[in-house]
């Protein structure tokens, strides 16, 4: 059972969305949260751990590195999850647990992301740009905002009188489908950063299957 801090700056729907993934697998979980962490105090995320007797902490904005690392060392974490984690990892902890850091983005990279790009932002700027398509990608996290190696992406249609409320509403319900999908499979092993900085194995076929199950891919019926 692989311990996982997760690092959140919001609501944490996706955080959400990890903990009942982990609590439908039952005595198959491959990992528990056993920290929560955000940098903004009031984020609705550490309540959600609280509800669960999960530890949750604040770390201050200005806090060196060493309080992250002491935080995530004292909770054991082996895998750190970024789920809307607005501040950049330091380059400390990117080494110390290299590979072992994931995040998800909103929209499809190497489009539309690194600094700045976060939130409403990215549905306005792919709205601005007029692709016909965006969507959800998961990645290993490296030292710059949304560049590591991509683990999985899940595509959105945009439709021609989308919003970037409207947009985000669909990508953010993909995104609680692909995410927790991606740290059960890191959390097993199944899928890896390689020494190669490439990302090896592959994700459960039950992934592959959303886009033809309908309901259980919330973007079918838009299609
Ligand atoms: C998500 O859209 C995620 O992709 C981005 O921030 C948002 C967080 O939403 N990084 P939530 O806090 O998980 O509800």
């Amino acid at each position: 059972m692989r311990r996982v801090a997760v690092l959140a700056s919001g609501g944490g729907s996706n955080l959400q969305a990890i903990f009942d993934h982990l609590d439908a697998l039952g005595a198959d979980a491959p990992a528990t949260v056993s920290l929560v962490a955000s940098d903004q105090p009031q984020a609705f995320a550490l309540e959600r751990a609280r509800r669960r007797g999960v530890p949750a902490a604040h770390v201050p904005r200005g806090a060196g590195a060493d309080v992250l690392t002491g935080l995530l060392e004292t909770h054991g974490a082996e895998l750190v999850v970024l789920a809307g984690y607005l501040r950049l990892v330091p380059a400390e902890v990117v080494r110390r647990w290299a590979g072992r850091i994931l995040n998800i983005h909103p929209a499809l990279l190497p489009s539309f992301g690194g600094a700045g790009m976060y939130g409403r932002r990215v549905h306005e700027a792919v709205l601005a740009a007029g692709t016909r398509v965006s969507g959800a990608t998961v990645h290993f996290v490296d030292e710059q905002f949304d560049r590591g190696a991509i683990v999985a992406q899940w595509p959105v249609p945009v439709r021609t009188d989308d919003t970037a409320d409207t947009l985000a509403h669909r990508v953010l319900q993909v995104e609680h489908c692909i995410y927790p999908w991606c740290v059960a499979a890191v959390a097993r092993g199944a899928v890896r950063l390689g020494d190669d900085g490439r990302v090896h194995g592959a994700l459960p076929y039950e992934f592959a299957r959303f886009g033809v199950e309908g309901p259980r891919h919330p973007f079918v019926p838009d299609l």
